[in-house]
């Protein structure tokens, strides 16, 4: 199984990537079973795919939480039954690739042996999978927690802001420092450049991290988004898609 995480400043483009990324790796043709995952507890990539969301791993781990509190006390080989069951309730299905949501989680406190098995039965799910795709968040730590510890490609996703950058280079000594993260490889999108040639090379400079691509500001991402339609929809030939080609060709993912 070879997996992508995307991470970055909040609004830098994750979603938009993570969808485009998906549009073109599939319009190859599939290279085995796909699995999106949208680890970002405010749930943005479902509608970019064109999907609504029903049932979050957020909400499985409430209703075992409910279910074990009402029902006293419960073997662990009974809770372990209703998580594997359950997540399969969570995942969606569809022709081309499964999606499924991490969501939030409500319930404060520890509930380890629920957290465990969430995450034991996560692993055996994403073995079923040919490509894993997680759309994250800069922190990292739902990505960590709840889906992988690590990953083979680590996308970090920037606009030309220098908040954006700052969060980019962040991720970077988050992953090198505390090993959050393990990834085979790590590398930057520029995302919404409006002509600046070099503007990418720069930031990869000044981030310390290897420049995958960048992406220009694509009017048909804003109209597609303000219109609530989803950006798999794009055209093939609607800039951000192309240039989402050139970025997985030169990460050698697709
Ligand atoms: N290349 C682009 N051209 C035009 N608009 C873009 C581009 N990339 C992203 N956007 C717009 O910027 C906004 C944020 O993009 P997106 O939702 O992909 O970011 P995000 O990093 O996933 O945000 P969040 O942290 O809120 O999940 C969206 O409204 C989207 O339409
Ligand atoms: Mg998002």
């Amino acid at each position: 199984m070879k997996s992508i995480a995307v991470s970055g400043k909040g609004g830098a483009g994750k979603t938009a990537l993570t969808a485009m990324m998906t549009k073109v790796i599939i319009g190859k043709g599939t290279p085995g079973k796909i699995l999106l995952v949208d680890a970002d507890p405010a749930g943005g990539l479902a509608p970019a795919l064109g999907l609504s969301v029903e049932i979050t791993i957020g909400n499985i781990r409430e209703e075992i939480i409910r279910s074990v509190r009402k029902g006293g006390r419960k073997t662990k080989a009974q809770i372990a039954g209703a998580v594997d069951y359950k997540i399969m309730e969570a995942l969606a299905e569809l022709e081309s690739f499964s999606f499924l949501a991490v969501g939030r989680t409500e319930t404060d406190g520890c509930f380890c042996p629920v957290n465990d098995l969430l995450r034991d039965a996560i692993e055996i799910l994403l073995k079923d999978f040919d490509l894993v795709i997680i759309d994250g968040e800069a922190g990292l730590e739902q990505i960590n927690r709840k889906v992988m510890r690590s990953v083979d490609s680590l996308i970090i996703v920037t606009d030309p802001s220098h908040r954006g950058k700052r969060t980019a280079a962040g991720i970077k000594d988050i992953v090198e420092t505390q090993r959050l993260m393990k990834s085979d490889q790590m590398a930057l999108v520029m995302n919404r450049i409006k002509g600046a040639v070099g503007l990418g090379e720069e930031a990869a400079r000044e981030v310390g991290l290897k420049l995958a691509g960048c992406i220009p500001e694509d009017e048909n991402i804003t109209r597609y988004d303000s219109m609530g339609k989803p950006l798999l929809e794009l055209p093939e030939d609607s800039p951000g898609v192309v240039a989402v080609q050139g970025i997985l060709e030169n990460l050698r993912i697709n």
